[in-house]
């Protein structure tokens, strides 16, 4: 069935059921894999401290001690010694358990033959990668000087790019930032206020996506005590605050009409009220708006001022999708993967060169933003060694699994959707904030939604850090 292997990997098969053990064994053993198997999770224990092991299958509900028990114990060994568990049928939560432990791949009972060969064979493959990269990047560790730059780019057209920004630093001109989501529109607003001369003055920003056109005026331009119902007190808006510094318009395509008018004045005059007020003001801001949106197909249909655009337009800088500057992907992705090795403490986490070539091969519709969350979940998959490219799938793989199995389990559970959803809703959130250390901002980023809308979340299902 296979040809003779000079090596032969060590396998260690733990399970209390004989059938699975004596099954699992077999089929091991008719593939030239040296196999110790053992019954109980005490035995297993004492196989793995012995430190003969280059991979180790095992049952989770185990008598001695568990599965989990094992990862947790052997959190260490797990570097070099990839691990299966077996699991019970449609059980999500084990699963999950031991992923998050640091488990290569699970299996569930009753299992096919063929699948556990071929996880068998994926993980020895990748732990002897792993082998190699550690071996490779052992010798060149910090030669090369990194960037400590926020802000990255070698493509021409973001050199280009840092050099408007440069050239803007000390004029007030508006400024208009055009790209799809995720291209990084906002650290350029926040580079050209950060190298401009109004550095010490205020950034304000305000996302004319987030509010009603009502609330949304009142945010920008503020107003006064009773103008409007709930108007208890005075305000003082967004564009004020931001006096002697920058106003940042995000997705300025979203502006309603009348806002559009009051916007145009504002920027034509440099005067302005707040609402329901007489007083004229004058404030001294530079303005940057950004928006996804085509601006002038939305002057064609009427939907945007054309007078208005050339008001916010009077430099334009284009970030191009990912896609079109490949030369960035391995320069922000090694930058990313620095920044989680930093906050996990995992020194060892790094890129493998594989792995950087399937990241410069993907479409990446989401641009950087989207790169970044990419390699968050494959950190997370790695936890501390090099990443590899199957990283990426298992991780998505992994997502999946727990969508089809919550699939499964509603329709068969006669739950109302509304509770089914709830759960699925607790479910992810707690993944993400477990998986960010509980960090509201990064968990906010990688489910996709505001800090607000989470804070919410958190409060409605009465989330609490373990
Ligand atoms: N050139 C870059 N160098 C380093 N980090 C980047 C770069 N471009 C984007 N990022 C990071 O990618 C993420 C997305 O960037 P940003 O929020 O600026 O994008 P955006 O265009 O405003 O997205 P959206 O349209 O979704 O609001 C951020 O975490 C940002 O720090
Ligand atoms: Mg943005």
């Amino acid at each position: 069935m296979s040809t003779k292997r000079r090596t032969t990997a060590r396998i260690l098969v733990a399970d209390d059921d004989p059938t699975i053990r004596h099954n699992l064994a077999t089929l091991l053993r008719s593939e030239d894999y040296e196999v110790v198997d053992v019954a109980d999770g005490t035995a297993a224990a004492e196989q793995l401290s012995a430190g003969r092991i280059d991979l180790a299958l095992f049952d989770l509900k185990m008598p001695g001690k568990t599965g989990l028990e094992l990862l947790r114990e052997f959190e260490d060994v797990l570097e070099t010694t990839p691990v299966i568990v077996i699991t019970a049928y449609g059980g999500s939560q084990a699963a999950i358990e031991a992923m998050k432990l640091g488990a290569f791949d699970y299996i569930s009972k009753p299992f096919d033959l063929d699948e556990v060969l071929l996880t068998v064979q994926r993980a020895l493959k990748q732990q002897s990668l792993i082998a190699q990269v550690r071996a490779l990047s052992a010798g060149q560790r910090n030669t090369e000087p990194v960037p400590t730059d926020r802000f990255l780019g070698r493509a021409a057209a973001m050199l280009q790019i840092f050099k408007t920004i440069g050239r803007l630093a000390k004029t007030r001109e508006a400024v208009l930032i055009l790209g799809e989501s995720g291209t990084g529109k906002e650290l350029v607003a926040t580079a050209i206020h950060e190298s401009s001369d109004r550095a010490g003055g205020p950034f304000v920003k305000v996302n004319c996506a987030a509010l009603s056109p009502t609330l949304l005026e009142s945010e920008m331009f503020g107003h006064e005590r009773g103008s409007f119902t709930g108007a208890v007190s005075r305000r003082i808006g967004r564009f004020e605050q931001a006096h002697g510094g920058t106003f940042f318009l995000d997705e300025v395509g979203d502006l309603d009409v009348e806002l559009q008018a009051k916007l145009l004045r504002v920027l034509q005059t440099g005067q302005f009220e707040r609402v329901g007020g007489n007083e004229q003001l004058t404030v001294d801001v530079r303005v940057i708006s950004a928006t996804n949106q085509d601006l002038n197909a939305m002057v064609a249909d009427k939907r945007f001022r054309e007078d208005l655009l050339y008001r916010l337009n009077v430099v334009t800088i284009s970030l191009p999708p990912l896609r079109e500057r490949r030369e960035d992907i391995a320069l922000l992705a090694e930058h990313f993967v620095r920044q989680l090795a930093e906050k996990y403490d995992w020194p060892d986490l790094t890129l493998s060169a594989e792995a950087i070539e399937w990241l410069e091969l993907q479409p990446w519709p989401g641009n950087v933003r989207e790169l970044q969350n990419a390699l968050t979940r494959a950190a997370t998959v790695a936890r501390g060694r090099p990443i590899l490219p199957d990283d990426f799938q298992s991780s998505t793989e992994l997502a999946q699994h727990n969508r089809e199995d919550e699939g499964r389990r509603a329709a068969g559970s006669g739950l109302p959707l509304k509770e089914i959803l709830a759960e699925t809703e607790t479910r992810v959130i707690r993944q993400a904030l477990e998986q960010t250390n509980w960090n509201r901002t990064q968990a906010a980023s990688l489910l996709g939604i505001s800090r607000r809308q989470l804070f919410d979340k958190i409060r409605q299902y009465g989330l609490e850090e373990k």
